[in-house]
């Protein structure tokens, strides 16, 4: 089968079940799995690497994690993280960087903040499908002050309305939100005509994502720290729990996401 064109996966008018991916084995799995979109994350300087958080992960292991998923889901849709430095900096570089992500096998390239409006307007207008993420943004934890919850004064979410209503009007084909108030990002779905994907933003998105080893249960935190001292986030269920192999794992959450039983009130904010 072809792949799936976005347009053609939004028009279905199905939510959308995103999974990170980073190797080919788990993108066949994901893709086998009915796994709408992969998701190759910069979340894998903690998956993968055992870093801290995102910010030492370079354009080289993006590449090469990319080429991965895509060599197992040659079918399947693939949006590469942007990681931190590639494209804050310089339009040109964003440009570059977006298209080697885009020859490894990416079919859209995502970017955090919404103080990069122009460069979304850029790669969108030189044929570069971008996803913005906002709300809760990685690469910004060190600004944020940790993994905390975004938009909930007035102020912060009129900000994250702003941002989105801003990166749809630039060219963004997708928006992430990530930990933001349910009603926040229901709120936001329904005012911009780009399609929404929430990580602890509630039900009310077009789409979901999870990261793969929440999803199975086995990512216990930073590898420096002891399993003993994570705490997994609120947003995160272990479809493993209970399941007799990772596909039907991973069947179980497209399902979930499909048929809106997941994110449940309690894995929301
Ligand atoms: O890098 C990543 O995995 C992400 C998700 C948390 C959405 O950006």
């Amino acid at each position: 089968m072809p792949k799936q064109t976005l347009d053609q996966l939004i028009a279905s008018g199905e939510k959308i079940a995103m999974l990170t991916c980073y190797d080919a084995t788990f993108a066949k799995v994901c893709a086998e799995a009915g796994v709408d979109m992969l998701l190759v994350g910069d979340s894998l300087g903690m998956v993968l690497q055992g870093a801290e958080n995102t910010l030492q992960v370079s354009m080289q292991d993006m590449i090469y994690h990319t080429k991965c998923v895509a060599a197992g889901a040659p079918n399947t849709l693939i949006i590469a993280d942007m990681p931190y430095g590639s494209y804050e900096h310089d339009i040109k570089d964003a440009h570059y960087n977006a298209q080697s992500l885009i020859e490894a096998g990416a079919d859209i390239v995502k970017i955090e903040s919404g103080n990069v409006v122009e460069v979304t307007r850029y790669l969108a207008e030189h044929g570069i499908a971008v996803c913005a993420h906002l709300g809760f943004t990685p690469q910004s934890v060190q600004q944020l002050g940790g993994y905390k919850i975004q938009g909930k004064t007035d102020e912060s979410a009129r900000k994250i309305i702003q941002d989105a209503i801003n990166m749809s009007v630039a060219g963004a084909c997708l928006v992430l939100l990530e930990m933001v108030p349910a009603h926040l990002a229901q709120q936001i779905t329904e005012i911009i005509k780009t399609p929404t994907i929430g990580i602890g933003a509630g039900v009310n998105c077009s789409g979901q994502v999870l990261v793969l080893q929440d999803l199975l249960g086995i990512y216990t935190g930073v590898a420096s720290k002891s399993p003993s001292d994570y705490k997994a986030p609120r947003f995160a269920k272990n479809f493993l729990a209970g399941n007799h192999s990772i596909q039907q794992a991973i069947t179980n959450y497209v399902q979930a996401v499909k048929n809106k039983t997941f994110p449940a009130t309690e894995h929301s904010y």
